[in-house]
């Protein structure tokens, strides 16, 4: 059985389809006092997949996670797994300032203590080449969205250049200008702050050409409109944007097409408006592999 949350179905309603597996809603009331409750369909199989992203209020998404597994397993599931396809802390991947905790460890080491298995999409693995270094050997599956991105930005803007804002996004800019045969650069990036980054745009002659930008994510945006603005203002006939997550967080949307960028596409990992790349399909042939 596929289990999603009540305010995330449309991905999994997609998901079970392709699995040919059935699917069930987990309900949540909030009390009062700000606590949870977590309601299970029930009976249950043996074998369960939990669908869960953990996009915004990723704090109350864990502590919702960590009371249903122990529920299902309490009734009678062997088997379960984590669908996460936006996994939470991955960015929080050193010791930035003294005494700062590592929380992509523990919240990776927290899951793996609950699921089986934890299925991700293009985690933020920037400092550490593979989950295994933060759950134990084979827990942790990291898919990537990254080849759909690029084949579709190749049927949207044929000869565009793909540009990763930062050295991180080297990794998925390169995957999707191989699948869409695109040429690519990747720039670099300082962060001040939340909402303070510099970034160096590629040495690249972007005159008169389409650009489109790809990230693994998109939180304030700060990144990507810094990395738009260089563009224009290299002379860049057009600036779009296409990343995994769509997290755009506060005013980061109007903020973008505020400096200049015409379409924003994201994959579904993260329901929002600008989904163009459903990643049903890459989740359920991974997901009849384990
Ligand atoms: C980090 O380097 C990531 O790959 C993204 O570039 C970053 O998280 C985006 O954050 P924001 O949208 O807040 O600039």
């Amino acid at each position: 059985m596929l289990l999603c949350f009540d305010d995330e179905q449309d991905l999994a309603t997609r998901l079970a389809r392709e699995l040919g597996r059935p699917m069930g809603v987990i309900t949540r009331h909030r009390f009062p006092d700000g606590e949870t409750r977590v309601v299970l369909p029930k009976p249950l199989p043996s074998d369960v997949i939990v669908l869960r992203g953990m996009q915004h209020q990723p704090n109350d998404r864990l502590v919702e996670l960590l009371i249903a597994a122990p529920a299902a397993r309490g009734w009678g599931v062997r088997h379960l797994m984590l669908v996460a396809p936006y996994l939470a802390y991955m960015r929080q991947d050193m010791e930035f300032t003294p005494g700062e905790a590592v929380s992509q460890r523990h919240i990776a080491a927290l899951l793996s203590t609950q699921f089986d298995r934890v299925v991700t999409v293009d985690p933020h693995l920037h400092r550490i080449a593979s989950l295994d270094e933060v759950m134990p050997r084979g827990r942790g599956v990291a898919l990537s969205a990254a080849a759909q991105l690029g084949r579709f930005i190749a049927v949207q803007v044929p000869g565009a250049v793909l540009v990763g804002p930062d050295e991180e996004s080297g990794q998925w800019v390169a995957e999707a200008a191989r699948a869409g045969k695109l040429e690519h650069a990747v720039g670099r990036k300082v962060r001040f702050g939340d909402t303070q980054v510099q970034l160096a745009f590629p040495e690249l002659d972007v005159r008169g050409r389409s650009v489109v930008l790809l990230d693994d994510m998109a939180s304030t945006g700060r990144t990507l409109i810094g990395a738009a603005r260089e563009a224009l203002e290299r002379g860049a006939a057009s600036v779009d944007v296409a990343v995994t997550h769509a997290l755009f967080n506060g005013d980061a949307l109007p903020a973008l097409r505020a400096a200049g960028v015409r379409h924003i596409w994201s994959s579904n990992a993260v329901p929002h408006e600008t989904n163009a790349v459903c990643i049903a399909e890459l989740l359920a042939t991974a997901l009849r592999r384990k």
